[in-house]
């Protein structure tokens, strides 16, 4: 089955961002380029800011998605959107008023995705599902890059794929967190459509190389 691979960019080597962007640009088996962004309230730690996100959005030639690891995220979704970002994820936990903000992202002309923390159960999302075009399954707790999967995604992944499938909609599952070429197999037989890649792939020696075994692994 055809899934997509959506590396973050967390864990690369923050004095060759360029480089790093353009490895993606030419590599076939890098779908989206995933930025993590962080505010050190929703999580305890802060990545990038608005000028990195500027210049990298500049430069990537794959469609850039977010991940705001923030409270109070409709305060920054018209700054998202003229960056160029195509998909914009809120989490579940940090939206008081969940089905607006959604609804602000797609008028603003992006793809609305939600994020929902592991301790979230994916049945919250049963009155929003029709409203998104991609749910963030996290597999760690959000804030840093390199952790260890948490197992029990997986049966939320299937419980998720189960709600999509039996209303025939096209929402999209990505899975964020821990995925390596020893669970990534597991990971989209339990039904994702998009894994992010981060550590697996930017703490080893090869990230181009190992960015193609994440696509053709198996
Ligand atoms: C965690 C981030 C993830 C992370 C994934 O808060 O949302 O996108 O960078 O990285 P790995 O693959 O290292 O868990
Ligand atoms: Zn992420």
């Amino acid at each position: 089955m055809p899934f997509l691979i959506a590396p973050s960019i967390l864990s690369a080597d923050f004095l060759n961002l360029e480089r790093d962007i353009e490895m993606l640009n030419r590599n076939d088996a890098a779908d989206w380029l995933h930025l993590d962004l962080m505010d050190g309230v929703f999580v305890p730690n802060i990545s990038i800011g608005f000028p990195t996100v500027a210049q990298l959005t500049k430069i990537s030639k794959k469609p850039v998605e977010a991940h705001l690891m923030f409270v109070e995220p409709q305060r920054f979704i018209t700054r998202f959107r003229d960056f160029g970002v195509s998909t914009l994820s809120v989490h579940y936990e940090a939206c008081e008023h969940l089905y607006r903000v959604i609804s602000e992202v797609r008028v603003a002309g992006m793809s609305p995705g939600v994020a929902i923390n592991p301790h979230t159960p994916v049945e919250l999302l049963d009155d929003i599902l029709e409203e998104i075009d991609l749910v963030i399954v996290m597999s760690v707790n959000p804030g840093f890059g390199g952790q260890k999967f948490i197992p029990r995604a997986l049966d939320k992944i299937r419980r998720l794929r189960r709600m999509i499938d039996s209303r025939g909609l096209r929402t999209l599952i990505e899975v964020d967190g821990g995925v390596t070429l020893d669970n990534s197999r597991q990971v989209i037989e339990a039904g994702a459509d998009v894994l992010v890649v981060g550590n697996a792939v930017f703490g080893s020696n090869n990230p181009e190389e190992m960015i193609r075994k994440f696509k053709c692994g198996f």
